[in-house]
C-alpha cells in the first residue's frame, strides 16, 4: 500500500491560504482542522472556510472534524465536496449511521480516536469506514509533541484491520516530523497529518517529499 502524506494547514500563514496549500501540491491532501470551542478548546473555522478551499482546488481536502454534535454537523462537509470527512468517535451518538450518510454524499469516512479513547469498543466497526485516525497528540493545537504512547494503539489497529482483511487507512496527526514518522509507519500508520513539520520548514514542498521518502522506507504492513 502506498503513503499518503495529509500536512495540516491550521499553522500556515491563514491570511494566504491559496499560496499556502499551492505549496505544498505535492502533498496527497490538504488536511484542514475544524474547531468548535467545544469539542478543543480552540477554534479555527467551519464550513464556509472548507468550502473556500475546495473551490481552489489544488489538492483534494481530508476534513478533521474536532467538533461536537458530528451527527449533525459533518454531511455537510462531505456535501461540500471533501474528499474525506473524518469526525470523533467521541462527538458521535450513532457513528454506523453517520458514516453511511458521509459515504452516502460520495466522499470517504474516517472515525478519529482521541488518546484516551479504547479502540476495542470500535473493532467491529471498522468495515463501515475508509479510514482510522489515532490521534497523536490531544486534540486542539498544532506544535505539540508526538506521543509515542499511542503506538501500541496504532498496532494494535493495523492488526485488527489485517485481521478483518479489511483496506481501512490508518491515519495518525499529531507532532509528525521526520524522526517520529518513522515510528507512526513502522507502527503500521499509512495516512501521515504534518502541519508544524511542513509549514515551519524553509521548503514545505521539500519537506512533504522528505516525510514521503521516509515513510515509504518504514512502512509496515
Ligand atoms: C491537532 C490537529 C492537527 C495539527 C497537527 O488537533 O488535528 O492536525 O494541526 O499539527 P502538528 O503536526 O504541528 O502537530
Ligand atoms: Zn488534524
Amino acid at each position: 500500500m502506498a503513503v499518503t502524506i495529509s500536512p495540516s494547514i491550521l499553522n500556515c500563514d491563514i491570511a494566504n491560504l491559496a499560496s499556502e496549500i499551492k505549496k505544498i501540491r505535492n502533498a496527497d491532501y490538504a488536511h484542514v482542522d475544524v474547531m468548535d470551542n467545544h469539542f478543543v478548546p480552540n477554534l479555527s473555522w467551519g464550513l464556509p472556510v472548507v468550502e473556500a478551499v475546495i473551490r481552489e482546488n489544488i489538492l483534494p481536502v481530508d476534513a478533521h472534524l474536532m467538533i461536537e454534535d458530528a451527527d449533525r454537523y459533518a454531511p455537510a462537509y462531505a456535501e461540500a465536496g471533501c474528499a474525506s470527512v473524518t469526525f470523533h468517535a467521541e462527538a458521535a451518538i450513532a457513528p454506523i449511521r453517520l458514516a453511511r450518510e458521509i459515504r452516502a454524499q460520495g466522499a470517504k469516512v474516517g472515525m478519529a480516536l482521541r488518546p484516551a479513547t479504547d479502540i476495542t469498543p470500535y473493532i467491529d466497526l471498522l468495515s463501515e469506514l475508509d479510514m482510522l485516525l489515532v490521534m497523536t497528540v490531544e486534540p486542539g493545537f498544532g506544535g505539540q509533541a508526538f506521543l509515542e504512547s499511542m503506538m501500541g494503539k496504532v498496532r494494535r489497529a493495523r492488526k485488527a484491520i489485517s485481521a478483518a482483511n479489511l483496506q481501512v487507512a490508518l491515519q495518525v496527526d499529531g507532532g509528525i516530523n521526520r524522526e517520529t514518522i518513522t515510528k507512526a509507519a513502522e507502527a503500521g500508520a499509512d495516512v501521515f497529518v504534518a502541519g508544524s513539520a511542513v509549514y515551519k520548514a524553509d521548503d514545505a514542498f521539500n519537506e512533504v517529499e522528505q516525510l514521503r521518502q521516509i515513510a515509504n522506507h518504514h512502512i509496515n504492513h
